[in-house]
């Protein structure tokens, strides 16, 4: 059985106090359901994120990490250093990587099995920009990004992948996938899946939707068949709009 995961993705928003306030309204309501809740807080924040956290469904997670192990990297953070902070999640290939950084799907398949060695579960996302879909180039682009930044991986490890499509146009702009939308492209990534690792393996790899999602809008988005839950911005900023999207299921 797949996971419902809903997870928080803070990008580079709140101080170390700020955010200790927000995980700890976040614990605080959190009630022990199947879904699993993970806070992706900035790197200088996770010890501390992590000290606020008792609730057995609630994880920590990273918003990146180097392609390298260890070593003279001035400035980057690796796998092994979030691991032994506490969490267990990393998001890679998030949209604002790829743009801003020139974080390629060489680069990112690099990341994914750096972040699989040091037993993180990375989450890994996919998504176009406004003229791809315009263009109809929507699925091609998803397919590609899986291919170049995941195929490379065996059975065993492709198993333990979370991916994340976020249609870039709606990351931050209001502007949410309709719930018919989101169904179609996640059956393409789940056939893609299953056209590479077999049926049970994409049965089993947690598919969640990022892009605008908000209390109001999750329960429609959360009830179609391959959605399995969320990536969240903005409103994972605060502690009831968040838990508004975890209880949306
Ligand atoms: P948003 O961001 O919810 O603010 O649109 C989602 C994301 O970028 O992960």
């Amino acid at each position: 059985m797949r996971k419902k995961i809903v997870a928080g993705n803070w990008k580079m928003n709140t101080t170390v106090q700020e955010g200790i306030e927000l995980a700890k309204g976040v614990n605080d309501k959190v009630s022990g359901s199947d879904v699993t809740v993970i806070l992706c807080t900035p790197f200088v924040h996770l010890t501390e994120v992590k000290r606020q956290i008792s609730k057995e469904t609630l994880y920590l997670g990273a918003q990146n990490c180097s392609d390298h192990q260890s070593g003279a990297y001035t400035g980057e953070v690796s796998a092994a250093m979030v691991k032994s902070a506490g969490a267990d999640y990393v998001i890679l290939g998030h949209s604002e990587r790829r743009s801003y950084y020139g974080e390629t799907d060489s680069l990112l398949a690099d990341k994914v099995k750096i972040v699989l060695e040091n037993n993180l579960t990375p989450i890994f996302c996919v998504g176009e920009v406004l003229k791809e879909r315009e263009a109809g180039k929507h699925f091609d682009v998803v397919k590609k990004q899986m291919n170049e930044g995941l195929f490379n991986l065996s059975a065993p490890e492709f198993s333990k992948i979370v991916i994340a499509y976020e249609p870039v146009w709606a990351i931050g702009t209001g502007k949410t996938a309709t719930a018919e939308q989101a169904q179609e492209i996640h059956k393409v990534i789940r056939d893609h899946i299953a056209a590479k690792y077999g049926s049970e393996i994409a049965e089993n790899t947690s598919v969640i939707y990022g892009g605008s999602c908000k209390p109001s809008n999750a329960k429609e988005l959360f009830s179609n068949p391959d959605v399995d839950g969320g990536l969240i911005g903005g409103a994972s900023l605060n502690a009831d709009d968040f838990m508004g999207i975890v209880t949306a299921f």
